[in-house]
C-alpha cells in the first residue's frame, strides 16, 4: 500500500505535519547518538561542548510545540466529531508526557551546575532514551495510523480548507518545511 502522503500537495495539512515528523525524527536520532557519545565522557568540563549540542537540539523538540497544537485543535477536533476519536484522543493524551520530557531534556543542558557529573549523565540517559522511543512510537502511530483514518475519513475538500484555516492560525515551527 502507497504511505498516505505520496498523493497530496505540499500544502495539505497533513503532508506538513508528516514532513515535520520527519525533521523530529531525524533529530531524535541525533539525540539518540549525541546520548551516546556524552555516556562514554568522564567529566563535565569535557563533555560543556557536547551539553551546548544537546541544548540546541533539544530546543528543536520544544520548538515542535505548534505541530502538537495543530494536531490538537484543527484537525483532531474535526476526527472526533465524525466518530473517529479513538486515535486522537490516545495521541493527545500521548502528548502530555513527550511535553514534559522534551522541556526537562532541555532544563538538563542548561542547568547542570549544581550536580555532579555521573547524576547529570544518568538524567540525560534516561530522558534521551525515553523521548526517542516514545516520540518515535507516537509518530510511527500517527503517520500509519492516525493521519490515513483522518485522509480517509474526511473527504470533502472544503473541510480540509477550513482545518487549513485553523492550522494557519495557530501557526508552524522554527524547523517547518517552506
Ligand atoms: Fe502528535
Ligand atoms: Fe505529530
Amino acid at each position: 500500500m502507497e504511505p498516505f502522503y505520496v498523493n497530496l500537495p505540499n500544502n495539505h495539512v497533513l503532508k506538513t505535519l508528516y514532513l515535520e515528523h520527519e525533521i523530529i525524527l531525524k533529530t531524535l536520532d541525533e539525540i539518540s547518538d549525541l546520548n551516546t557519545k556524552i555516556q562514554k565522557i568522564q567529566d563535565l568540563e569535557s563533555a560543556i561542548p557536547l551539553l551546548s549540542e544537546l541544548h540546541q537540539l533539544s530546543t528543536i523538540l520544544t520548538d515542535s510545540e505548534p505541530h502538537h497544537q495543530r494536531e490538537e485543535e484543527a484537525l483532531f477536533p474535526v476526527m472526533i466529531e465524525r466518530g473517529m476519536g479513538g486515535p486522537p484522543t490516545v495521541m493527545t493524551m500521548e502528548h502530555g508526557p513527550i511535553r514534559e520530557l522534551k522541556h526537562s531534556l532541555k532544563d538538563i543542558s542548561i542547568n547542570y551546575k549544581n550536580v555532579s557529573w555521573d547524576e547529570l549523565k544518568s538524567a540525560i540517559n534516561k530522558n534521551s532514551i525515553g523521548l526517542c522511543q516514545m516520540l518515535s512510537d507516537h509518530i510511527q502511530k500517527e503517520n500509519q495510523m492516525c493521519y490515513p483514518m483522518a485522509l480517509q475519513g474526511i473527504p470533502e475538500k472544503h473541510v480540509w480548507d477550513e482545518i487549513k484555516k485553523k492550522a494557519d492560525k495557530i501557526g508552524y515551527c522554527s524547523f517547518t518545511p517552506k
